[in-house]
């Protein structure tokens, strides 16, 4: 019997893999600027000179991690005496988690439980003497960490006053503002210049997936870049929709065993892809928030106490109500959620509705 897959080479992907959004081009066009600030900024930790803190911000897929990677990578090549580490504050959500993480890049041995914050702190600072490397740290998605508070960057600055090579830190965030309410004294040790990604152009979003075309497929009809830049500047700029517009245009076209990818392709899959950032934020948040989500996305539109009510009938056990006030400032901070205050209106005082 034939078997239902098929073993023929594809003849429509030279190779998928550039599509998908975690692939570290080698080319970042459009990019060149920011690649140099921040090369220029992060430099002298290779002279074991103090370094200028970065905070690089703008709207989802504009570059900002790509280009902090791209810039870690080829810093590590260039420089024995360096050690970037980069760390996505989703994952790493407390100081404790963040200096643990860093001691683990050091190949700094950390109990699991037990060893107190200045314990490894302490590891830390003795391990990158010994090893008289610079570092420089990236904190994505920074907002996560500044909205439980100021803790974290603290103890980050406090790394600096014991060791001979300052840590130099590189911020990442959507949101402009993250730092407006941080403390004046720790904002001020921070000394961040702000970079700021602005939204790619339809005539630069072209040459970004024209690149990944080259490497990803065979074969491609005139106008299929055009129509996915066109999509993805649409849908805020975000090249993660192109990439993704161009890999299910590939599928589409492979599953038909057509000879090539072609305008027809990506126009029936155009209308199914949607913004993609929020897509990954709906799979970070807690179960909670998830819920909470759901309910807004029925009802487009309630009063906090109504949200609340609806949402303790739903799970098992609810939280809090004082619990539930901080999800939903979290939900806001993460950009998921609006909320409206109506002046005068005693106990009601909260509309909340989702945003995308
Ligand atoms: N100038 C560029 N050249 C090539 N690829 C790019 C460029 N800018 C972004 N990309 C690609 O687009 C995708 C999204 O980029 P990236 O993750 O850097 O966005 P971001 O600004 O960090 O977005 P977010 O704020 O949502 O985290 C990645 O796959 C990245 O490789
Ligand atoms: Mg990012």
């Amino acid at each position: 019997m034939n078997s239902i897959f098929s073993v023929e080479e594809s003849k429509i992907f030279k190779n998928e893999e550039v599509l998908f959004p975690e692939y570290l081009p080698e080319l970042l066009p459009h990019r060149e600027d920011k690649i140099k600030q921040l090369a220029n900024n992060i430099f002298p930790v290779s002279r074991g000179r103090k370094a200028q803190n970065t905070f690089l911000f703008g709207s989802p897929g504009t570059g900002k991690t790509a280009t902090t990677k791209f810039v870690f990578r080829e810093f590590e090549e260039f420089s024995e005496r360096v050690k970037t580490i980069y760390i996505n504050c989703w994952d790493y959500k407390s100081a404790h988690a963040i200096l643990s993480k860093i001691a683990y890049e050091l190949e700094v041995f950390v109990q699991r439980r037990g060893m107190s914050k200045d314990e490894i702190l302490e590891k830390l600072i003795e391990a990158c003497k010994k090893t008289n490397k610079g570092l420089v740290v990236c904190l994505d998605e920074v907002d996560q960490l500044v909205f439980r508070g100021e803790e974290a960057l603290y103890d980050l600055l406090r790394i600096n006053q014991y060791m001979q090579n300052p840590v130099c830190l590189v911020f990442i965030s959507n949101n402009p503002n993250v730092f407006v309410d941080v403390e004046p004294r720790i904002k001020s040790s921070l000394g961040i210049e702000e970079v700021e990604f602005k939204p790619y152009s339809l005539e630069e979003m072209k040459d970004i997936l024209q690149e990944r075309v080259k490497l990803a497929f065979h074969s491609v009809e005139d106008g299929v870049v055009l129509l996915a830049a066109n999509h993805a500047v649409k849908s805020g700029s975000d090249v993660r929709v192109g990439l993704e517009c161009l890999l299910r245009a590939g599928r589409l076209a492979e599953q038909e065993n057509s000879n090539k990818v072609k305008v027809e392709h990506v126009k029936r899959i155009l209308s199914s892809i949607k913004p993609v950032k929020p897509r990954i934020l709906k799979e970070r948040i807690s179960e909670d928030e998830r819920v909470v989500l759901e309910i807004l996305e029925e009802k487009k539109e309630l009063f906090s106490v109504e949200l609340y009510r609806e949402y303790c009938d739903r799970v098992g056990s609810p939280i809090s109500e004082r619990a539930f006030r901080d999800l939903i400032n979290h939900l806001k901070e993460t950009g998921l959620i609006r909320i409206k205050k109506l002046k005068g209106v005693k106990g009601r005082a909260r509309i909340i509705t989702p945003k995308l």
